[in-house]
């Protein structure tokens, strides 16, 4: 079975990507995305975020910067694969945990701030909805949300960035909005940025 035939949602999808590739977005070395980890490290606050989950943590690039600064980051993949590298690249890193997991399915903790970077698109509307429910029952009074999603197409995808805040934002009816920005980019279409503070 080639990658392109295996449903773009599972983990033997990633998976394949993980083998054919490193770092199969080019996470650690395309200007474009530390770009837009710079502009999520912005809303970071280390004295009020100890205590992180990053879900789709990919080959960690993320989860590096964010264990640089905060003291706790549990930070999770669907894909094993992924999991491994980004366990190799925050091993100098003591308060960095990476597991496979599922988004919605976080670990048995509460958190100051959970970053979904670029993963709410692997699911359907209902799925997303489900682990927007999870998600924020975890975070803390005062615990921040940070989404931040391409706004391109691509066939992999369930729905569209735009989608995914958009639906984030119908959640969060009573939550504190931060930060809102679409950032464009001529080579990469763009990303959106939200920040949401739960009251
Ligand atoms: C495009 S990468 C984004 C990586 C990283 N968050 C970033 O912004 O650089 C998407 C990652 O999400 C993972 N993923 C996809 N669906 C997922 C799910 N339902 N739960 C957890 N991880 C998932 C994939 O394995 C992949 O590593």
């Amino acid at each position: 079975m080639t990658s392109s035939s295996v449903d773009p949602s599972s983990r033997a999808f990633f998976d394949a990507k993980y083998r054919t590739a490193e770092d199969p977005w080019d996470f650690a070395i395309d200007p474009y995305e530390l770009g837009r980890y710079r502009d999520v490290m912005v809303h970071v606050d280390p004295d009020r975020h100890r205590r992180v989950f990053e879900p789709g943590c990919s080959i960690g690039v993320l989860t590096e910067m964010l264990g640089g600064r905060c003291e706790v980051v549990d930070a999770s993949d669907l894909s094993e694969v992924a999991v491994q590298r980004a366990r190799r690249r925050c091993a100098h890193l003591p308060g960095v945990t990476v597991e496979v997991g599922h988004l919605s399915d976080p670990p048995a903790h509460n958190y100051e701030l959970i970053v979904l970077s670029e993963v709410g698109y692997y699911l359907t509307e209902p799925e997303l909805e489900r682990a927007i429910e999870v998600l924020t029952e975890r975070l803390t009074p005062g615990g921040r949300l940070i989404a931040a999603h391409w706004i391109g197409m691509s066939a992999d995808h369930r729905l569209r960035g735009h989608r995914v805040h958009d639906l984030l934002a119908d959640a969060l009816p009573t939550w504190v909005l931060a930060h809102h920005a679409v950032h464009l980019d001529e080579s990469h279409d763009g990303y959106r940025l939200d920040v949401w503070d739960r009251p």
